[in-house]
């Protein structure tokens, strides 16, 4: 394939190229993603009916064609045919021939709400490092004494008569320094050690593993588990590890979440050329480089500012440490990849695991 031509394919940025009369001669699976429609449909259509809801495209396409010049817009809200926004930026530039001839228009569109997102969290991941490199020491130097806490008080617990009010007080240690004990293995798991051996990784695999868990569990009772899973989705190189727990840490946020009776539901699929199926079923479907897990459950969400939820030690619950989102958002990143938290269509929370499907970049 010729190298324009993938890095065409491969930007996760909407690509729109329209020849000199303003007709759409080609797009991108960027672009079929955030218009939600196939490239098919759309060649040889003005920028009028390429962008219904957003005239003010159509006039940056034509105004570049008409003028010969770039123009940038940032901060415009588009809105696709499901009623989604998305913040978007855009640029078009005039296309020329070598000798200064104008062809056409090519047409930059990029998600920024998507970006901001990744801009916050790896703001959040840098706060989490440096968390992450004062505790590794800590964390073994804490681990200790809590070892020799929870055995001396299991051997007092042990001699105490039937009865003893003391049994009682006993148990609230023992509790407390498993939760103790529990946070310092979060902290541990969430720092990218070097021994981290990834291998080919089955995700389905690893859901089933950590679904079933759940549903032994007895706090799940009631709740309904349902896998979407897309079965054509090949292997990634990953820490099995670290995103068992991911996917522990999310289910577990679901399962706490939820109603009586509620649904969680965990979907796996390839995000970008899938739905629209522009190039071809195969083709299309994996040329994202990506694979995306949704966990999505029915309680109330993340209300609507979703930033701080992932931040360390951020909780609602009166027992919670706050390092389920933060820890899963550091593992993905270790992998290469992507959290993001979202709202499903009922108002329940969403939680969107990019993974890249080539080698993981996990140091
Ligand atoms: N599925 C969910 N639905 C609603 N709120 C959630 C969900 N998952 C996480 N949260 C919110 O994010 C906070 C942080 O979650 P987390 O990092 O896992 O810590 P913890 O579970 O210990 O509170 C939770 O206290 C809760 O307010
Ligand atoms: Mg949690």
């Amino acid at each position: 394939m010729d190298t324009a031509l993938l890095l065409f394919d491969s930007l996760v940025e909407g690509l729109f190229l329209f020849d000199r009369e303003a007709r759409l001669l080609r797009i991108n699976p960027g672009g079929e993603r955030i218009l939600g429609r196939s490239g098919r449909a759309l060649a040889g259509l003005g920028p009028g009916e390429v962008f219904p809801g957003n005239p003010e495209m159509a006039d940056l396409v034509r105004a570049c064609l008409d003028e010969n010049r770039a123009l940038v817009y940032s901060g415009i809200d588009f809105r696709d045919p499901d009623g989604k926004l998305f913040a978007l930026s855009v640029s078009a530039s005039p296309v020329q021939e070598s000798d200064g001839t104008l062809v056409g228009a090519a047409l930059l569109m990029r998600d920024e709400t998507l970006l901001k997102e990744i801009d916050r969290s790896f703001r959040r991941a840098d706060q989490l490092a440096t968390l992450g490199v004062l505790n590794l020491g800590m964390a073994h130097e804490i681990k200790n004494p809590l070892g020799g806490i929870k055995g001396a008080t299991q051997l007092l617990r042990a001699d105490l008569e039937e009865g003893s009010p003391v049994v009682e007080y006993c148990d609230v240690i023992l509790r407390e320094v498993e939760r103790i004990d529990g946070l310092l293995e979060g902290l541990l798991a969430a720092i990218p050690r070097e021994e981290v051996r990834l291998e080919e990784i089955n995700i389905h695999e690893v859901l089933n593993e950590v679904l079933t868990l759940m549903e032994l569990s007895e706090e799940t009772s009631g709740l309904t588990f349902t896998r979407l899973y897309d079965p054509s989705l090949p292997t990634i190189r990953g820490d099995r590890n670290g995103l068992t727990q991911v996917f522990l840490n999310l289910l577990k946020n679901s399962v706490e979440a939820s109603p009586e009776g509620g649904r969680i539901t965990v979907r796996t699929l390839v995000p970008v050329g899938a739905p629209v199926g522009g190039g071809g079923a195969q083709g299309g479907a994996h040329r994202s480089g990506v694979l995306e897990v949704i966990v999505q459950d029915e309680g109330p969400g993340f209300g609507s500012d979703v930033r701080e939820f992932a931040m360390p030690f951020y909780t609602t619950k009166s027992k919670g440490v706050g390092l389920g989102l933060a820890i899963s958002e550091q593992i993905v990143q270790n992998h290469g990849g992507t959290l993001v938290l979202d709202h499903g269509e009922g108002g329940g929370a969403l939680v969107r695991v990019y993974l890249p499907l080539k080698a993981g970049q996990g140091e």
